[in-house]
This record gives structure tokens, sequence and C-alpha cells, in this order.
């Protein structure tokens, strides 16, 4: 047996998927997203196992863990982003307030506006700082005039703390701002089609210290009006910004629970392994 089937084999002896094993659910109130057994594969290749997990209104979730243990793999299930690799299969079960996102019926489109992406690269599209943001609430008939879209769009720049920046240069291409500025303008654009939850993949690793502080702080004020996930591979920044977090390791989730339980007294040796900075 390979070192990588051993670390597999002994890793899923320790996979609690079990919600009410993994501290999963939370007391405070219905799960905005929840996710039972779910797999899934590129090919013969299974990169999840059989995760199983709640995602709360009221929390920031942070997904940790080392480089391939299908964190963005997992994230992109959440609002169907895999659909985009054609040789990526799913199985199991994923909810928002309880209506399942891989229902035939389930509007796809309408899916990823109500669950939000930003990503780790930050990608404004190639129009200026006003139709980043318009685009979206444009599409899905949110403004019924000129008036209620500038209102839209201020009030998303606003919440995502970029306003007092750009209010004078709304015309200006998205892509001529500054890394940090284009990731707010993503979270902005994020914002304006009134989600509820967002899914965030690593989004402060390409930015310095001072735009990624700008981002934390911004989490810490979205909190509470939306579900907000967050990868990243910072435990300061998961200590800092999450109530729970996630802890996976080759495509299965290992332990879940309050983050201070989680970087304080992990129940598992991988976790602390993991915290401590022993590998990954
Ligand atoms: N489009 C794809 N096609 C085939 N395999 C993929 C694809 N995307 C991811 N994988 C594989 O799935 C596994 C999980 O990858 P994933 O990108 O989800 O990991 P991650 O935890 O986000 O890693 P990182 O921290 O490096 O971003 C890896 O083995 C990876 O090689
Ligand atoms: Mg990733």
């Amino acid at each position: 047996m390979n070192d990588d089937k051993k670390m597999q084999e002994s890793s899923e002896s320790i996979n609690m998927t079990d919600p009410a094993t993994t501290g999963a659910t939370s007391e405070s109130g219905t799960p905005k997203m929840t996710a039972r057994n779910v797999n899934v594969f590129y090919g013969d290749k299974q990169a999840i196992n059989d995760v199983s997990i709640d995602v709360n209104m009221d929390s920031v979730t942070a997904f940790i863990g080392p480089s391939g243990c299908g964190k963005s793999t997992f994230l992109r299930c959440m609002n169907r982003m895999n659909d985009t690799i054609p040789i990526a299969r799913i199985t199991g079960d994923i909810r928002l307030e309880g209506d399942d996102i891989y229902a035939p019926q389930m509007d796809v489109v309408q899916l990823r506006a109500r669950v939000g992406m930003v990503f780790q690269k930050p990608n404004p599209f190639p129009k200026s700082i006003y139709d980043n943001i318009a685009y979206g609430p444009r599409i899905h008939g949110l403004a019924t005039g000129k008036e209620e879209l500038d209102h839209i769009v201020e009030s998303s720049l606003q919440r995502a703390g970029l306003w007092s920046e750009v209010k004078d240069r709304l015309q200006d291409s998205g892509t001529a701002l500054s890394g940090g500025q284009q990731q707010r303008l993503c979270i902005a654009r994020a914002i304006a089609v009134d989600p509820e939850v967002i899914l965030m993949d690593e989004p402060c690793s390409a930015l310095d210290p001072i735009a990624t502080a700008k981002i934390e702080e911004l989490i810490h004020e979205l909190r509470g009006q939306y579900a907000i996930v967050i990868v990243t591979h910072n435990m300061q920044q998961a200590a800092r910004v999450s109530q729970k977090t996630a802890f996976f390791h080759l495509g299965t989730l290992v332990e879940y629970g309050e983050t201070t339980d989680i970087f304080t007294n992990p129940r598992e040796e991988k976790t602390r392994d993991y915290i401590t900075g022993r590998y990954g």
C-alpha cells in the first residue's frame, strides 16, 4: 500500500461526517444550507468523500485544510459552479433553505444569484465600475429604472466599503482598480443581486496585508446579513474572521465545530497536526 492510500484510509477511519457527531448542526436556528453525504468525482478520481455539513446564517464558516484536500471542489458544489467542469460528478444532497439545489427544476442562474461567489483572483468584468455592479441586477430584473439601479450600485459599493474610493470614477474600467479594490468590487457585485450566501475561495491570497485587513473587516460587517463561507490557508485569518471551522483532509471532513474549539482544543489529532503546522 502506498503512503497516499494509507493516509486516505486512516483519514477515512476518523471521518465523522454525521452532523450529530461533528457538531455540524448549530443550536441557533435552521441552517441556511445543508449538505448530506456529498461525494464528488473528477472522472474516476474521488475528490470529496461523504461530506455532510450545515452552514448557518449567523456565522462565518471557514474551510481549512492542506492543498488538494477538496475545499474549492466542495465550495463550488454549493452553487453548482462544478457544473462548468465536464468531468465533475456529484452525488448526495445539497439544500438551500430546504430546496434541493441539484433538482432538475432548479434555475442555476437564479441559484448563483442566491449563492454568490468570490474567487481567489479578483475577476471584474472588462466593463465600467458601474456596469460591473449593475450587470446582475439588470439581468435579474431587480431595478425598475435608472434611479433604482443607481441606488443598488451605490448601496452595494457602500456595503463593500468601496464607495468613497470610486464614487467619482464610476465610468472607469473595473480592471483599472488596485487588486484589493477589485476584490471589493467583486464582493459588491455579489452583494448587488441580494444573495443569501456568499462563498469566498481564498479571497485575500492575492492581496497585501492592508487590503486583506479591509476584506476581513468587510466580512465582519456582512456577517449576519449573509451566510458566509470562506476558504483560507491562513490560520490566523480563519481564527479572526470565522465562528465555525471545517477541517478537510484528503476529501473528507475531519472535524467541524466552533472556531475557538478547533484552534484551542481540536478533537482529532489530524486537525491538531494541521493547525500547529505539522503538515500542509
Ligand atoms: N477541474 C478538475 N479536474 C480534475 N481534477 C480536479 C479538478 N479540480 C480539482 N481537482 C482535483 O480534486 C482534488 C481537490 O482539489 P481542490 O482544488 O478542490 O483542492 P483545494 O483544497 O481547494 O486545494 P488548494 O488549497 O490548493 O486550492 C485535487 O486532487 C485536484 O487535483
Ligand atoms: Mg482551492
